[in-house]
């Protein structure tokens, strides 16, 4: 058990897939696992072990946001003997060249919070993935024939704001999309030396107002979740 996940050390994988919304986690570990275990749910956010495949691998949520998934994220590394975490989540477009469903693989994650410094040290704006799961997750892609753009992206503590447009620190760096969690898990993996990655399915393109309907939802994210199950074959 740790503070904030109730598993009992040994029932959750080396790698785990982390949506952030604790039903998509059950919907992963309901579909796409064998012998599914519930192993935690203290505060409704649900943690899976199962089969894929004939391999260990867990699901469970991050929550929304920084503090979430900091705290989910180091408690897993910490206190699970967890290797991997691949962070399954949405984003939106900031830039037209991005469409709904596209599929991104996320190089570094920008972010103007102070979590990274005031908890690590680590006094970086952008962190990278960790590890060879981004590598692994791209070479993944092209056996599966699955499009899939690399890219930096925004984390952002902002969902909603007085002024539209491209926040000063995507511009910086060149940040062509928006999510809430990946600069976090980059930090908690940089600092703990362990394997970080994120994969993202558009949602929304923020100029245009374009997004993927709550009913298209579930479906959309099939190809995001095989990507990630069949990299965590790999791990
Ligand atoms: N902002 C932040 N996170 C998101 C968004 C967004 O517009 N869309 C999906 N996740």
């Amino acid at each position: 058990m740790s503070v904030h996940i109730k598993a009992q050390k040994g029932e959750i994988a080396r790698t785990v897939l982390q949506p952030g919304d604790p039903l998509r986690a059950k919907y992963i570990a309901d579909n796409f696992l064998e012998d599914a275990k519930l192993v935690s749910q203290t505060r409704n956010i649900f943690y899976y072990t199962g089969l894929y495949k004939g391999k260990e691998i867990s699901v469970g949520a991050s929550g929304m946001g920084i503090p979430s998934i900091g705290i989910y994220s180091f408690e897993l590394y910490t206190e699970y003997e967890v290797d991997t975490i691949i962070r399954i989540g949405t984003c939106g477009g900031y830039s037209t060249d991005l469409k709904v469903y596209d599929l991104l693989n996320v190089k570094q994650a920008a972010s103007e919070s102070t979590y990274a410094k005031f908890s690590w040290g680590i006094e970086d704006e952008i962190i990278p993935h960790q590890g060879n799961c981004f590598d692994l997750i791209n070479e993944t892609a092209k056996n599966l024939n699955l499009p899939l753009k690399t890219t930096n992206i925004h984390t952002s503590d902002i969902f909603y704001r007085k002024v539209p447009g491209t926040p000063a620190m995507a511009a910086k760096y060149n940040c062509s999309a928006v999510e809430m969690e990946a600069f976090a898990l980059f930090a908690n993996a940089k600092y703990l030396g362990k394997n970080a990655a994120t994969i993202l399915t558009v949602s929304d393109i923020i100029p245009t107002g374009d997004e993927i309907s709550a009913d298209e939802r579930e479906k959309a994210l099939t190809p995001m979740i095989n990507l990630a199950l069949e990299t965590a074959l790999r791990m």
